[in-house]
């Protein structure tokens, strides 16, 4: 522990081949936190995830993890610097078995989380351990991609959109794995277009437009002044 925040990031710039899409992001993420991350389609929300994971190559600015500087180190040096991802998309090897799924994250690995810890948490994914990665839900896979992430034990987890193509009954399911995580002292940074998943999980949220955080404040305050989510993201 260094006593700054857990994550750090600081006019932070990144895009892909000629085309700017972070424009200098500032924001912060203190050990046990959840802020969720609110923004319409393409204001950079998973640029921002990949860029601090280093799935995009930061251009400017800087991202640091527990005081170690990590802007624009390869994904697997942010990772064992305490930082895991649930990727848009969820990504599982399909022509896998859940439980070969996790051993790949699992390999050279060693911490806090097991394969059995990761199934105590999810007992569905125990039940499907040999099932393939093409023959689980959508909700299974979320399940999947969460485990996945776990057993590079993080202090800090990611999550872009964990809620996408889900039945409102299992957005629930996959928002009290969320929570617990979060109670467990987790820190948690969660893209979500559900406003109800992103307000359960988190105290604090940031509105991104256009590669910038216009708006930064607790989810009360937030909820407490409608003409904020009209004018920022265009609902409510
Ligand atoms: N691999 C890529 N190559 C080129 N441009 C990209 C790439 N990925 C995203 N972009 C562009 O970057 C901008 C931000 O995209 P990004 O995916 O970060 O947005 P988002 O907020 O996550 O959107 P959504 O809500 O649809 O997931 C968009 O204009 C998008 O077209
Ligand atoms: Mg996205």
């Amino acid at each position: 522990m260094n006593g700054g925040p857990l994550l750090e990031v600081k006019d932070l710039v990144s895009g892909y081949a000629g085309s700017r899409v972070l424009d200098g992001i500032s924001l912060t993420v203190n050990a046990g936190d959840a802020v969720a991350i609110l923004g319409r389609n393409g204001a950079g929300k998973t640029t921002l995830l990949e860029t601090i994971m280093g799935m995009v190559s930061a251009s400017g600015g800087h991202v640091r993890v527990n005081g170690k500087d990590v802007t624009a180190k390869a994904p697997n040096v942010v990772s064992r610097a305490g930082v895991g991802i649930v990727p848009q998309g969820r990504r599982v090897f399909a022509p896998l078995t859940v439980e070969e799924n996790l051993e790949i994250a699992l390999r050279k690995r060693s911490g806090d989380w097991s394969i059995e810890r990761v199934y105590d948490l999810m007992p569905r994914l125990r039940e499907r351990r040999t099932n393939l990665g093409s023959q689980l839900s959508g909700g299974e896979q979320q399940m999947l991609a969460i485990g996945r992430a776990l057993l590079g034990s993080p202090r800090l987890m990611l999550l872009d959109e964990p809620s996408d193509g889900l039945a409102p009954t299992v957005v629930e399911q996959v928002g009290q794995i969320i929570v617990d995580l979060a109670s467990s002292g987790m820190a948690i940074l969660i893209v979500e277009q559900d406003l109800r998943l992103a307000f359960a999980v988190s105290e604090d949220i940031a509105i991104m437009r256009k590669g910038e955080i216009v708006h930064r404040s607790s989810v009360a305050d937030f909820r407490r002044d409608e003409r904020l989510a009209q004018n920022l993201l265009g609902v409510g």
